[in-house]
């Protein structure tokens, strides 16, 4: 029987794409074959795969400007492919505000000098500094940040408008609502929340930044490399991109990402909410700043943390842990979420209060 899955990721997906590839799963259309068994070089294939690309850019309305890449690698791949292509010989600008965003920066730090342009470490990352506070460096080749720091559940929401390439960490946050995509430079993001199966790595790419690339570079760390083999460089996760595919056009078909804007405003209110008017749970997070995708909370007493953990397991919602380097637990709310799910976690919330409150 299925629960309720709060999982930072890998993360729930949508019962309907799970039980299309069920029915597909051991044989694609008549190709005699799994999907899993069949050659990228198919001409099958290729059609689920350019499919799966049209409908990426439908959703998100990517302008022709920038090119789609389907990777691997995971996000942290991208924390040195950005800088190996576009810091060499130079340095880039980082604005630190959660876990993420500091990973980021270590990684980079080995390959070029990072200039770390506004912080919120000093209050623990219970806020992200707002984009006034951002202090640009002259000659900085990018300017990186994470708009949806998934283990603090802090959030940018607003894209800034700044003169250099903004370069960003997507991960937790792609598809949650529509985006100005022509904002970006490269966005990148690891497929495990909102898109899929793990496996798969996102990117969206000016084809103008793609020019500036260090051309040194082994062909696989190469943007362009992949671009120009339609991300078929070397075998792709040919099953992870079939069903980010079965997820884009569930996206399309559930009316876009307008309806799951909503959908996510609606649910992360519903939570906050709740949490706020309790005086035994509570959100460390500045309103502004609160993720719609992530909902860290904590009990008023961390005692309890192992027994909510158990009891609500008991009652069928799972994985609210928080992140081990923060404790306390987190609610990772994403599209294949239904509001359903938000309201059995927050009646089972209401129990354990009256319980032991
Ligand atoms: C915002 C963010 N960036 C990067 C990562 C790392 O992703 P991956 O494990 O795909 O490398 C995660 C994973 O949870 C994440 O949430």
């Amino acid at each position: 029987m299925r629960k309720w899955n709060f999982c930072a990721g890998p993360a729930v997906i949508s019962e309907q794409v799970l039980s299309e590839v069920k029915d597909e799963l051991l044989e694609w259309g008549d190709s005699g074959m799994s999907i899993m068994e069949m050659s990228h070089r198919s001409k099958i294939y290729d059609g689920v795969a350019v499919d799966a690309k049209q409908d990426f850019i439908d959703i998100l309305n990517v302008p022709s400007s920038h090119e789609v890449l389907f990777l691997q690698g995971g996000a942290t791949h991208q924390f040195s492919m950005v800088p190996l292509n576009f810091a060499h010989n130079n340095n880039a600008d980082y604005v630190l505000s959660g876990s993420w965003s500091k990973k980021a920066i270590a990684e980079a730090s080995k390959l070029t000098k990072v200039n770390t342009i506004a912080s919120s470490e000093n209050l623990g990352f219970s806020y992200a500094p707002t984009q006034e506070d951002w202090k640009h460096s002259k000659d900085s080749a990018y300017v990186h940040y994470c708009p949806n720091e998934t283990i603090q559940g802090v959030a940018i929401h607003e894209a800034p408008d700044i003169n250099n390439h903004l370069i960003a960490d997507m991960s937790s946050v792609i598809l949650s609502e529509p985006l100005d995509v022509s904002k970006f430079s490269l966005i990148y993001a690891g497929a495990q929340k909102n898109i899929g199966p793990a496996g798969l790595t996102m990117v969206i790419i000016k084809k103008d930044l793609m020019k500036l690339e260090n051309e040194n570079l082994p062909n696989i760390l190469r943007y362009s490399k992949h671009s120009e083999s339609d991300s078929m460089l070397n075998t792709p996760p040919t099953f992870a991109w079939y069903m980010a595919g079965k997820v884009f056009k569930w996206i399309k078909q559930s009316g876009g990402l307008e309806f799951f804007k909503e959908q996510n405003h609606l649910k992360a209110s519903t939570l906050y909410d709740f949490i706020d008017n309790s005086d035994f749970y509570s959100n460390p997070v500045k309103i502004e700043n609160r993720s719609i995708m992530n909902v860290p909370f904590i009990l008023a007493d961390n005692d309890l943390d192992s027994v909510f953990l158990k009891e609500s397991e008991e009652n069928g919602l799972l994985n609210l842990k928080g992140h081990r380097s923060v404790g306390g637990m987190r609610a990772s709310i994403y599209n294949a979420m239904p509001l359903e799910g938000i309201n059995e976690l927050v009646d089972f919330m209401k129990v354990f209060e009256a319980k032991y409150g």
